[in-house]
Formats: C-alpha cells, sequence, structure tokens
C-alpha cells in the first residue's frame, strides 16, 4: 500500500500539484500516492481528519486553507509561525506539524535555478497580503541591502515592517513613493495579475541587470512582466518555479528525499 498524500483547496481542479508530485515520486523511487481533495468551504478540519483516518501521512494546503491549516498545527516551523499560514502539514501519531514552503521555494527558484543572488541586493516586494507574508522571512535570511515591502495601503506594508524588522534591513512604502528608487529585485506578490491589473509602480525602478519576479504565472508575460520588460528589467520570471520548488520543498519533508525540479519546470513550462 503506498504511502498517501494530498492537496487540499477549494476550488482545486486547477491545481498542478498531484502532476508535480507524480513526477517527484516517479523520479525519485518512492512508493507514494498524491491526490486532490476539493474540501467545501467551511468543511476543511473534517476532510484532514478524514484523510488522516485513512492513513494520509501529510497534505499540502491552497487556497482558501492556508490560516486554517495553521491553526490546526499543533507545532509549526519558524517560517510557518512567521507567515501565519501553513501550505504544508506532517501527519505523526499524535502531532501535526505545519510548515509553510513557500518563501523557502521562491528563494530556490531565485538563487538556484535563476542564479540571481539576493545577498546586499535592493529587493522591493510588492504587495503586503498573505503572499507577501509568506515570503519576508526567507528572503530576509539572504541579507539583502534593503527590502522594501510596497503596498497600494500602505498600512499593511508599515505594519509588515514592524513585524519583520527584527529579522532585517526593512522599509515600508506605498507605490508612489518608490519614484527615484531603484531596485535589483522586484517581486510581485499582488493579487493585481489575477484581474489582469498592475499595481502603479512608477517608471524607472528596474536596476540595471535587475530580475522582475511575478509570483503568479499563467499563458505568456503577465501584466506586471510586460511592464517589467518595457521598463527595462533584463532578467523575466514568472511563478512556475517556485511552484515547483515549495512542491520539493514539502516533498522533502515527507519523504526525507530532494527530487530534481529542473525537469518538472521544463514540463510544466509551456513552449515559447
Ligand atoms: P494573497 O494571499 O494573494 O496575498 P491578499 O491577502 O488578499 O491575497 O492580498 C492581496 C494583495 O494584493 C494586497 O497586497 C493587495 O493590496 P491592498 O492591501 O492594498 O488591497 C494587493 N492588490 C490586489 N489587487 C491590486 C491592484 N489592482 N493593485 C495593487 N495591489 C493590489
Amino acid at each position: 500500500m503506498p504511502d498517501l498524500y494530498a492537496v487540499i483547496g477549494n476550488p482545486i481542479a486547477h491545481s498542478k500539484s498531484p502532476l508535480i508530485h507524480a513526477e517527484f515520486s516517479r523520479q525519485t523511487g518512492q512508493d507514494m500516492r498524491y491526490e486532490a481533495i476539493l474540501a467545501p468551504l467551511d468543511g476543511f478540519v473534517m476532510a484532514v481528519a478524514i484523510f488522516r483516518k485513512c492513513g494520509g501521512k501529510g497534505v499540502n494546503v491552497t487556497v482558501p486553507f492556508k490560516l486554517e491549516a495553521c491553526k490546526i498545527s499543533t507545532r509549526l516551523t519558524e517560517r510557518a509561525a512567521a507567515a501565519q499560514a501553513v501550505n504544508t502539514l506532517v501527519f505523526d501519531s499524535d502531532e501535526i506539524l505545519g510548515d509553510n514552503t513557500d518563501g523557502t521555494g521562491l528563494v530556490r527558484d531565485i538563487v538556484v535555478n535563476l542564479d540571481f543572488v539576493i545577498a546586499g541586493k535592493r529587493v522591493l516586494l510588492m504587495g503586503a497580503g498573505g503572499a507577501a507574508r509568506g515570503v519576508l522571512l526567507p528572503l530576509l535570511e539572504h541579507q539583502p541591502q534593503l527590502l522594501t515591502i510596497a503596498n497600494r495601503t500602505a498600512q499593511k506594508a508599515c505594519e509588515l515592517q514592524q513585524q519583520f524588522s527584527a529579522y532585517g534591513s526593512i522599509a515600508s512604502s506605498n507605490y508612489a513613493d518608490l519614484a527615484g528608487q531603484r531596485f535589483d529585485i522586484v517581486i510581485n506578490a499582488t493579487s493585481a495579475s489575477l484581474s489582469g491589473e498592475l499595481p502603479s509602480l512608477p517608471a524607472g525602478v528596474f536596476a540595471a541587470e535587475s530580475l522582475a519576479y511575478d509570483m503568479m504565472y499563467g499563458n505568456g508575460l503577465t501584466p506586471f512582466l510586460q511592464f517589467a520588460q518595457q521598463q527595462g528589467a533584463t532578467h523575466l520570471a514568472d511563478g512556475i518555479g517556485m511552484l515547483v520548488e515549495q512542491a520539493a520543498e514539502s516533498f522533502f519533508l515527507w519523504r526525507g528525499v530532494r527530487p530534481e525540479t529542473g525537469p518538472v519546470i521544463a514540463m510544466l513550462r509551456p513552449e515559447t
């Protein structure tokens, strides 16, 4: 009987996680099965309980259940506690470990796959919601010279700045006040792309040889990446790499084996 894992969300039909984990288990020879579970909006806790009862060893958690997953964890990793959100649960006989692999996934994609150094660089993080919070600690662990959080609602950026100030050099801003500043890495952690919108980033924020990273992905360049390209950003990346890397980190937590991510990223990326 293979070990059982799943991703739980609502909606879930679009999830690429089953495909990614099927590739990882094939590649590493791990005897496991990974399925997608659609939980009712008020049924996350029940879905987890049933899955555990059926012998499930762990789950990935996606929208909109990451906060609830945090609450049902009996122990949290430091990065999950900082994110106040959990995307990976590991079930033990009497414990539910909650972790968040999103930020580590982003950082591994930037540093390992894209070969871009974060240490000593000026980083702009756009957005101050759950997605931004989830990546702050792993980004700061790489010791950028300065990490600026910019948000449409500046107060929320300010609150994140205060919360994370012990971990590194952080500033907060609205978009307009970024005029005249230059950044080496600009990360879009807003949900603006979902509605085809673009945060009102002033022109000229991309330094020479800069990386524009959109945590979202889709067919072709997102509105943010199109803007970044027009503005002279030399490296453009969407969130496919992060998606696969966060999955690999979950896989490692569960199985103690690190799968190769490159072939899986290539498989998911449509030919251009
Ligand atoms: P998520 O979990 O994806 O981060 P969220 O917590 O709802 O979702 O946060 C959404 C983020 O995207 C916020 O930073 C939001 O800005 P506000 O805090 O000002 O609402 C940002 N966002 C969404 N649509 C946006 C838009 N059209 N322009 C700029 N920022 C936008």
